[in-house]
């Protein structure tokens, strides 16, 4: 049975930057700009409902109890567009650890390749969230999940800029329990599976074109 929470962060703030991401016009480094304040935007909406402990600490007028988030989420970018949220997400949790996922797309087929993994063993317990800018087939994404339920995540939030609806039924069909994150749903893929209106490679965007 599929569980897949979808918010969308309907924010000024959050669309203005989007916009920003879609216009051709906006540099390298003014995407890249963009790219990391949505991220820190989705990533700040996203761990709402953390775990928190109490701490007792001393001000310089009492002692008081403060907070500490108990179980800080492991932060996974999928490579290589993933990069340009997780400097955004680290600043914002700099009590996380982070993981690595790498996938290629096959231009032809538009199926993931992936060729690397660097995570723990066991991801048991652990909230994952995945940063990933672009949702488009579903397939990378779909990969990635898999992996970290086979290492025993449970707790997996996605947060995407961009969001298609294929993609996004194919989150709501895997059968994992995922809370997603996004600036918007897009309306379709085209026949190469970019997403329309979209903002183009989102890779290529930030690092150049290959
Ligand atoms: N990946 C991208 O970078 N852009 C798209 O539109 C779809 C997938």
């Amino acid at each position: 049975m599929s569980s897949l929470q979808t918010t969308v962060v309907d924010h000024p703030i959050v669309q203005a930057r989007l916009t920003v991401m879609r216009d051709e016009t906006s540099s390298n480094a003014e995407f890249r700009a963009a790219l990391r304040e949505i991220a820190s935007l989705l990533v700040y909406e996203a761990t709402r409902e953390l775990e928190r402990a109490d701490v007792p600490i001393s001000t310089p007028v009492a002692p008081t109890t403060g907070t500490a988030i108990a179980n800080p989420p492991l932060l996974v970018p999928v490579l290589r567009a993933g990069l340009g949220m997780a400097e955004a997400a680290f600043n914002l949790l700099p009590e996380s650890q982070m993981g690595f996922v790498g996938l290629a797309r096959d231009e032809e087929t538009h199926e993931p390749t992936p060729y690397m993994a660097s995570l723990p063993e066991s991801l048991a317990g652990r909230p994952v969230l995945v940063l990933d800018p672009m949702l488009a087939t579903g397939g990378s994404l779909l990969h990635c999940l898999h992996l970290l339920a086979s290492r025993g995540a449970t707790d997996l939030t996605v947060i995407c800029a961009l969001v298609a609806p294929e993609g996004h039924a194919a989150l709501g069909g895997s059968g994992l329990p995922i809370r997603l994150f996004t600036a918007s749903i897009d309306e379709r893929l085209n026949e190469n599976a970019y997403i329309v209106p979209g903002l183009g490679d989102a890779g290529d965007r930030q690092f150049g074109p290959r």
